[in-house]
């Protein structure tokens, strides 16, 4: 989704922003643009396609120490050059990039163009432009202050004004933004990855934040223009490894493919110190919670969206089987809006990898409005669900560029069984259970490197299923929410309609579509269920339906006819990750003989930044 990114100091911003526009080209974008203040007052550079095509096109003379920048996906009006941000006043005066959206924009429209001022754009960034060229207040502060008055929406900021050369003033409401601190220069950024090569060391903005960027400091400032006096802080967070997700520098065919491979290290980072063998249990510092509390908790909700969602689902069976504490998931993008009740002993678990999925952040926001205690899963240190929980779990990943979540997706289930088993350990998981779980999860990264060795077999199955225009992907209990993410993927990265239903509802109304057209994808984990799951393959069969079972090497089928795909067993609860790799397999070896642009599907973006 849209990208931010600013510069102020002694170097020539035009580079500077440009470079860190790559860096955020991952989100997913339609357009691209920069403005910098020069003599000559304030230059815009700006149009539909990717930053590669803006850099190839910026203009000569388009020097400037001070600039924002930005890659816009269209929320309001197509992606074309005029679409694009900056946006800038009548008089060229005033620059401004926004994320997010601004909800009475039409309204502020149709007042602007009462007085007289003629829109250009169909966005409703470019109000923002007019309403700060409109202030009379005197300083830049007062009239973005000004500005914001009028809005009633969510925002992330960068304004910059030819009257007021020597700064930029950023603003937050719902949509992230990051002040780095640099050596005698500063910088702005909506992710960090678009200034990590140039400073770990920043401020995150919060809700109803203001800051005034010079070349040599921050100041931070609430909407009133009191002071709030926020300090940066250095982020734990190695440089490097952001470099190495640039295209230049990896080498495979896109970077889906990269990160599905990284899962095997990405599982050890995540477990690295976490696990306790002597006691059977883990680790996890970060919950901020004692033993005591830990023990209060009666229930848990899990909140995500998406794969973040269905990944909580493997979570909640995780927890109740191990901790034997009621546990579900919901999707966050549906939380906030039936008004739920908040319990005190409910512990709320949000879980994203970007940190920035607003409608997780908002439901977080409401459970924490109403006094409920939130901890996070998250991936990207710094980020604001990150920012906004009571405590939590870093997931170590890595940078994820795919629009489609793999690797993330994968740490958040071993994220998941760490935390159900530390909550098990303090209620009524035996020590033989728990060191059980222990010597299963040291396996994980083992197991699932060997799950990636199957590619080849995984990729002529994918072949096969790439051809039909409708799918099927069911489970059961442990399996359905396999099913559902695999049904995901295969989705967003193929564009095929994939549905993911419970085995069991099967014979209540979808055996209907069953055909020789419509494959099965039927995930059969060796449980309680066996029995029960087999005996419903027989009636997709017998509808010659064609069938792929996911299953276990010792699992036997009896006389199904059926594509076998086998991955190891580890323990029964831990199961459900190892059957989900070659789900992402299938869907990228479908999506790739479809001839698809993997990495940027159509529709999405990597981080859903806007409601
Ligand atoms: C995953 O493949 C999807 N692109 C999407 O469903 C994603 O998981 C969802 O938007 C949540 O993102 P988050 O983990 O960054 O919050």
């Amino acid at each position: 989704m849209c990208g931010i990114v600013g510069y102020i100091g002694g170097q020539q911003a035009a580079p500077l922003l440009l470079e860190g526009l790559t860096r955020l080209e991952h989100r997913g974008y339609d357009s691209a643009g920069v403005a910098v203040i020069g003599g000559s007052g304030v230059k815009v550079a700006k149009q539909a396609g990717r930053v590669r095509d803006l850099t190839d096109h910026l203009p000569r003379r388009f020097a400037g120490k001070v600039g924002i920048g930005h890659t816009r996906w269209a929320t309001h009006g197509p992606a074309n050059d005029v679409n694009a941000h900056p946006h800038t006043d009548t008089d060229g005066r005033v620059a401004v990039v926004h994320n997010g959206i601004i909800d009475n924009a039409a309204a502020l429209r149709k007042r602007l163009a009462d007085d007289g001022v003629q829109l250009v754009s169909d966005t409703d960034t470019e109000v923002v432009a007019h309403l700060v060229a409109a202030s009379v207040a005197e300083t830049l502060e007062g009239r973005v202050r000004d500005a914001l008055a009028a809005i009633d929406g969510t925002y992330g900021i960068a304004v910059v004004h030819a009257d007021f050369p020597d700064r930029i003033v950023v603003a937050r409401n719902g949509s992230p933004l990051i002040v780095g601190v640099g050596d005698k220069e500063m910088f702005v950024a909506s992710d960090l990855a678009a200034i990590v090569r140039h400073t770990t060391t920043v401020a995150h903005l919060d809700d109803g934040e203001l800051a005034t960027i010079t070349a040599t400091g921050f100041t931070t400032f609430r909407e009133d223009l009191t002071a709030t006096g926020k300090q940066a802080i250095t982020l734990d967070v190695d440089p490097a490894s952001y470099d190495a997700a640039l295209p230049d520098q990896w080498g495979h065919a896109s970077f889906m493919h990269k990160e599905m491979l990284e899962q095997p290290e990405a599982a050890e980072r995540v477990l690295r110190g976490r696990l306790d063998e002597r006691f059977g249990t883990a680790h996890l510092g970060g919950l901020n919670m004692d033993a005591r509390e830990t023990r209060a908790i009666r229930r848990v909700k899990i909140l995500g969206c998406g794969s973040a969602y269905y990944v909580g689902q493997m979570g909640a069976s995780l927890i109740e089987e191990l901790a034997r504490i009621p546990a579900d998931a919901e999707a966050a993008s549906e939380f906030r809006y039936r008004d739920p009740v908040i319990e005190p002993d409910t512990l709320y678990v949000a879980v994203s990898q970007s940190g920035e999925t607003i409608d997780t952040l908002l439901a977080v926001q409401e459970v924490r409005r109403k006094g409920g205690r939130v901890i996070g899963l998250v991936n990207v240190v710094g980020s604001a669900i990150a920012r906004e929980c009571d405590g939590g779990i870093y997931l170590h990943a890595g940078p994820e560029v795919a629009v489609a979540s793999t690797k993330a997706l994968t740490n958040m289930f071993v994220g998941f069984a760490l935390l159900a088993l530390q909550l098990g350990r303090v209620r009524d998981l035996s020590i033989a259970d728990g060191r059980r779980l222990v010597a299963g999860l040291q396996e994980l990264p083992g197991q699932i490197a060997q799950i990636l060795a199957q590619e080849e077999d995984l990729a002529e199955i994918a072949t096969g299923l790439a051809e039909a225009e409708s799918l099927f992907f069911v489970g059961r209990v442990r399996g359905f929410p396999v099913a559902r993410e695999g049904a995901q993927k295969f989705k967003e990265i193929s564009y095929r309609h994939a549905e993911a239903y419970q085995t069991s509802e099967l014979k209540h109304g979808p055996l209907a579509l069953i055909s020789p057209d419509v494959p099965t994808v039927a995930v059969v984990p060796h449980d309680e269920l066996i029995d029960r799951n087999v005996g419903a393959l027989h009636e997709i069969t017998a509808r010659r339906g064609p069938l792929v079972v996911v299953t276990h090497d010792d699992v036997d089928l009896g006389d199904v006819v059926a594509t076998r795909i086998d991955v190891p067993r580890n323990e029964r609860e831990l199961d459900p990750i190892l059957l989900t790799l070659p789900l992402q397999l299938l869907a990228y070896h479908a999506a790739r003989h479809l001839g698809h642009d993997i990495d940027k599907p159509r529709n999405l973006a990597k981080s859903v930044t806007v409601e």
